[in-house]
């Protein structure tokens, strides 16, 4: 483990750290891109008029489909998704882009363009796409034991339907990407990828080149968040055909507005589900249909809804259960992955009916999850084993305690009877989260280690670093293993000519995969280097120790830098690849049935809210949570992950509202008018724990995932203000939209006095 905070830290605060961007300014000779954006949902673009922008000065071109050497036709899993359309798809989508000096004239020129549409017809809503039988993919299906005949034995039976809202990434750094001819016949990528190979097989795609040609590299991402898994890659492939076209560098960097209306959200999800219950609440039946809007193209969105569909049953265990989903198509921007990947809208439904069948039975919410929580010897819906499923149990009673949970319950009712028009709630919510790639082969993994003769040490992997501290844990990782100072170690930009193949930096397993990778390298090194530190010790190879930056054995110790400079005498590589490939993955999607992921990660929190009944504002008055990050690689970043995944999962359910208006146009595009949590609706109090005794053997140096899973701890505020908004109600389930804005919050406690029908 490593004390230290995020590496970059001190260049982040001082602004030091060089983004995309910064690098394009630096170099001072690219052309700047910009995009002209359709101005209906839906049409057929019958003319690019490109003649006004080209007149004004520093406009050098205006890139249309006919520049493109290769193909035009881009997107992760299904290519469906032109990067010049002739067919317009999204109110917002780029017609074309237009180059120029400086990004104001690009801007200038993109105003210039005109543009001459058939105007077609479209669909604007998830509900408009289902109601058209409008779907990118067919229904897909998993289920455990016959759920028709135990919802038809069940002693109590309840329905409901739930509607899971977009949400803006908002990472801070906006797509971005430079791209440099470099001299031979090949392009620099410089991008704000999670996904450099991905990048790289786009640009070679749509330049009509090998991927040897292509080389992409990132630094940094100013914020990811999943937001740049797939859709980095269009940028990206923009400004390479602009290079290729001009020989000229070329810049992309979008702004806040061009980029919420451009790049996809988080799904929405309409969910519809049933469920049969005992008189104690245990679940013995949940019979649950998901429909993602996966927006124009298929982007990741099958995936996604695999998460969603494995993640249906929360920590619960339900001896029946069956879900199915399906991926609608809309002329909405591509919706794409964002933290926890489909996995936080399944969460919710699960939550939903939690809550739902404790309020029908006048139980309390808290007793009727514990009583259906995962034990040990459970398996899935999908039937993987819930290995150390004793965490969850654990994890409950332990926070239960520790935040005071039944007498702060206690003080709640009492609080609650002297004050008519605030209410307090609280609600506890448990977590578990696969961890893994749903698409086996995904699982992989590639690192590069070199030793140079001062014995100073150059780490390179597969993986992205976004702020999440991936470079930190995997600087921890390679001294640990080397034996050295994390100062005599240095982690590099990602690049494609030197890690080849790489997965995305996604599914929270960036520090599994690579740092197993980076391990396995130094581990091959620190091999080499045996034989050469016992000659100089006098002792057997066997007995031979590397720690803090000496080899240690015969009771003497020799600096590292002498074994290496030993080791280079004598003619060693001192270069090691490292690779690594998550053993026993599996899954068979026909048969919806395997074991998709290398262990869950769990956790609980607690919160407890404040709602004013005449307005439904509401306030987050303390949160405790106890989270399972296996034995932490770096506790600071641990618990940094924990604290922002639930503070943006608190702006997912509780302010954050992503709107079109009726001809399919983006409203909230921008912070003015897209409520982000701030300060303001963090906790008052936030007290974050991590599980002790909680060893991850498979994973490296027993340490666990930990970017997505926190996001979803956040549930447990949605469920404090339905517990809140039952303060006001009295006794029977609440029905509460999502997000749980002041408007949600206020029309759960007085009642919609009459439905609106929907715009669609
Ligand atoms: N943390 C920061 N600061 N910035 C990010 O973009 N992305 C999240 C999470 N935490 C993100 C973040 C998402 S969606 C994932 S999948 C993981 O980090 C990816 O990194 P890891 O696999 O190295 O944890
Ligand atoms: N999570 C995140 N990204 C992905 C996944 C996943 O499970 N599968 C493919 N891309
Ligand atoms: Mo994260 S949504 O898997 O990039």
């Amino acid at each position: 483990m490593t004390d230290r905070g995020h590496a970059s830290a001190v260049a982040h605060v001082t602004g030091e750290a060089l983004f995309v961007h910064d690098q394009a300014q630096r170099d001072g000779n690219a052309l700047y891109g910009w995009p002209v954006q359709a101005a209906h949902a839906h049409a057929r673009v019958l003319h690019i008029d490109e003649g006004p922008a080209l007149a004004l000065p520093g406009v050098r071109a205006v890139l249309t489909a006919a520049d493109v050497p290769g193909t035009n036709w881009i997107g992760p899993a299904r290519h469906d998704e032109a990067l010049f359309p002739d067919e317009v798809q999204y109110h917002g989508q780029p017609v074309c882009w237009v180059l120029a000096d400086d990004e104001a004239t690009a801007r200038a020129g993109a105003a210039a363009v005109r543009i001459d549409c058939e105007v077609l017809p479209a669909l604007r809503s998830l509900d408009a796409a289902i109601a058209a039988g409008s779907f990118h993919t067919a229904p897909q299906a998993i289920a455990a034991g016959d759920v028709a005949a135990a919802l038809a034995a069940a002693p109590h039976r309840f329905a409901g339907e739930l509607r899971l809202p977009a949400q803006e990434h908002f990472y801070l750094e906006t797509q971005a990407a430079y791209v440099r001819p470099d001299g031979e016949g090949g392009y620099h990528v410089l991008a704000a990828t999670q996904h450099p190979a991905e990048t790289q097989a786009t640009v070679a795609h749509v330049l009509g080149l090998p991927a040897h040609r292509v080389t992409v590299e990132v630094v940094r991402i100013g914020g990811g968040f999943g937001g740049k898994e797939s859709q980095a890659s269009g940028v990206a492939a923009v400004a390479a055909v602009g290079c290729a076209r001009t020989g000229r560098p070329v810049a992309i960097r979008l702004d806040r507005q061009r980029d919420a209306t451009i790049t996809g959200k988080r799904h929405p999800f309409l969910a519809k589900w049933r469920a049969g219950a005992g008189p104690d609440g245990r679940l013995v039946a949940f019979d649950v249909e998901l429909c993602g809007d996966g927006g124009s193209s298929l982007d990741l969105s099958k995936a996604i809804l695999a998460r969603a569909l494995f993640h249906v049953d929360g920590a619960y265990a339900v001896p029946a259960l069956r879900v199915v989903g399906r991926v609608a198509r809309t002329n909405l921007p591509s919706n794409t992955a964002f933290r926890g990947f489909g996995a936080p809208q399944a969460a919710a439904v699960a939550e939903e009916v939690q809550d739902h069948v404790a309020r029908a039975l006048g139980l309390p919410p808290e007793t009727v999850r514990e009583r259906n929580l995962y034990r040990p010897g459970d398996r899935t819906h999908y039937g993987q084993p819930v290995r150390d499923a004793e965490r969850i149990g654990r994890i409950w009673r332990e926070l239960l305690a520790s935040s005071r949970f039944a007498e702060r319950r206690a003080a709640i009712a009492a609080w609650n009877g002297a004050h008519a028009h605030h209410k307090r709630g609280i609600a506890i919510t448990p977590v578990k989260f696969g961890i893994g790639f749903t698409t086996t082969f995904l699982n992989q993994a590639g690192a590069h280690v070199l030793v140079y003769r001062d014995g100073s040490v150059l780490g390179r992997h597969g993986g992205t670093e976004m702020g999440q501290g991936l470079h930190t844990k995997i600087l921890a990782v390679a001294a640990r293993t080397l034996g050295v100072p994390e100062s005599g170690v240095r982690i590099v930009s990602t690049r494609t000519d030197q890690v080849p193949n790489t997965s995305a930096t996604a599914a929270s397993s960036g520090s599994d995969l690579n740092g197993a990778a980076v391990a396995a390298a130094a581990r091959e090194l620190r091999q080499r280097l045996l034989p050469h530190a016992a000659a100089l010790l006098g002792c057997a190879p066997e007995a031979v120790e590397f720690a803090a930056g000496s080899a240690l054995g015969a009771g003497r110790a020799v600096p590292f830098a002498a074994v290496v400079e030993a080791a280079f005498l004598a003619r060693t590589s001192l270069a090691a690849t490292g690779f690594h490939a998550t053993p026993g993955l599996h899954f068979d999607a026909a048969a919806g049935r395997g074991e998709p992921f290398g262990y869950f990660v769990f956790g609980a929190a607690v919160s407890e809210v404040e709602v004013d009944g005449c307005t439904g504002q509401h306030r987050l008055l303390a949160v405790d949570v106890l989270h399972d990050v296996g034995d932490s690689l770096a506790p600071a970043i641990d618990r940094g992950q924990i604290e922002g995944g639930f503070v943006q999962g608190v702006g997912w359910l509780t302010c954050e509202e992503v709107r079109f208006g009726p001809a399919g146009e983006l409203l909230t595009r921008n912070a003015s008018t897209y409520k982000l949590p701030g300060i303001g609706e963090c906790p008052a109090g936030f007290r974050v724990a991590t599980l002790e005794r909680a060893t991850e053997p498979g994973a490296v140096f027993g340490s666990k995932a930990v970017g997505e899973p926190p996001f979803l701890l956040a549930l447990s505020v949605r469920e404090a203000l339905r517990d809140a908004v039952a303060a006001f109600r009295g006794p029977g389930p609440v029905a509460l939209d999502c997000p749980a804005t002041p408007e949600a919050v206020y029309w759960a406690i007085h009642g919609r006095p009459d439905a609106e029908p929907p715009a669609d």
